[in-house]
């Protein structure tokens, strides 16, 4: 078993990733808790079934991917530590929650290994927001006993997916509470930035449409939504109306970023552009954001607009890749020494 680990620490979901073998191996859980009130015979059921929960001031919390399911079925919200892709500062409880459902996430691996997590870039034209989010997530995990170091969101997609160009292009993360974007030329970061619109902002915007509940939204557009041009429902029409308006201002962000940014290298060649995220996943979305990005005046010539290979786990994996690398680069020195 290799000795790095990759994290994404994500809004909507923790992605945990590790090398067995030649493989890569993902573990998941969702980011999110609910609390209900506390009975030793329900803390004894929970306990029985396995189930990940902590218990905090009279009440038992029930974290992780069985938190949707409870609350599901006690039709209740489900809550959440992080929200537009950092903790929130003002809820110091929040970071007692990451803590929990990091240490479920990591049971069973040994102590000392080496970690890499994401982090997300500053909103643009912003250098501010992410540090306190960044050393409380590093001290979080180093409590748990691991070597932690963070990494950009962005640059992850591009160590995750474009090792063919020697990670050169630009990597789009579309996630629940942020869309990160990175460009690395030659494995470096040039610049990057995120966007605050992102899945949750079109789940709140649609269900204030419509009345609906905002996880209910959630379900129906991960079930069965798609940006095809034509919809059935009122809703897909209404999700649409969003999905749009997400897109619009990652590529206003890209423009922008592009056009003012001073030190961009001279590319002697066109470079990828890789779609990540979950928000990325409905059918169509590759070529609605394509359309809107070529109505725009676009300062850098692309080789490729493409999908990630796996959408969900392309940041973990690119974390992952980061931590290994790191590895051989402390076993070099330690050997020259
Ligand atoms: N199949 C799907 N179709 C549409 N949307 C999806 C699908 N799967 C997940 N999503 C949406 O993707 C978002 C979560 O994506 P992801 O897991 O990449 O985010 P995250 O990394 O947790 O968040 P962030 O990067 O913003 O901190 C949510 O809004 C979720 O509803
Ligand atoms: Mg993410």
């Amino acid at each position: 078993m290799n000795n790095a680990l990759g994290l994404d620490v994500g809004t909507s979901r923790l992605v945990l990733a590790a090398k067995d073998g030649d493989a890569f191996t993902y573990s998941r859980q969702l980011n999110a808790f609910v609390t209900i009130p506390y009975a030793k015979m329900t803390e004894r059921a929970l306990r029985n079934e396995g189930v990940p929960y902590s218990l905090d001031n009279g009440q038992i919390l029930v974290h992780g991917n069985e938190a949707a399911r409870f609350a599901d079925l006690l039709q209740m919200e489900t809550r959440r530590p992080m929200d537009r892709g950092v903790l929130n500062p003002s809820e110091p409880e929040s970071g007692a929650r990451l803590k929990e459902m990091l240490k479920s996430l990591l049971a069973g691996r040994t102590p000392g290994q080496r970690i890499f997590f994401t982090v997300p870039a500053a909103p643009l034209g912003e250098d501010q927001g992410v540090t306190y989010h960044a050393a409380t997530t590093g001290q979080l995990l180093e409590e748990l006993g691991f070597h932690a170091t963070p990494i950009n969101e962005g640059l992850a997609v591009v160590y995750g997916e474009m090792e063919n160009t020697n990670y050169s292009g630009i990597g789009v993360s579309l996630g629940g509470g942020l869309v990160n974007v990175c460009l690395a030329y030659l494995s470096m970061p040039v610049f990057s930035f995120s966007t605050a619109k992102a899945g949750d902002y079109i789940d709140s915007s649609t269900a204030a449409v419509t009345g609906d509940l905002a996880t209910r939204v959630r379900l129906a557009k991960e079930e069965d939504f798609h940006l095809s041009g034509v919809y059935s429902n009122k809703l897909h029409q209404v999700l649409a109306v969003y999905y749009d308006d997400v897109i619009k201002t990652l590529v206003n962000g890209l423009r922008e970023a592009f056009t003012n940014t001073r030190n961009l290298p001279k590319l002697s060649r066109p470079i990828p552009l890789v779609l990540s995220g979950g928000t990325a996943m409905p059918r169509g979305f590759r070529d609605r954001f394509e359309k809107a990005l070529m109505e725009v005046e676009f300062p850098v010539r692309l080789s490729e607009i493409r999908m990630a290979a796996a959408p969900l786990t392309t940041t973990a994996k690119g974390a992952l890749i980061a931590a290994m690398a790191d590895m051989e680069d402390a076993q070099t020195s330690a050997a020259r020494a």
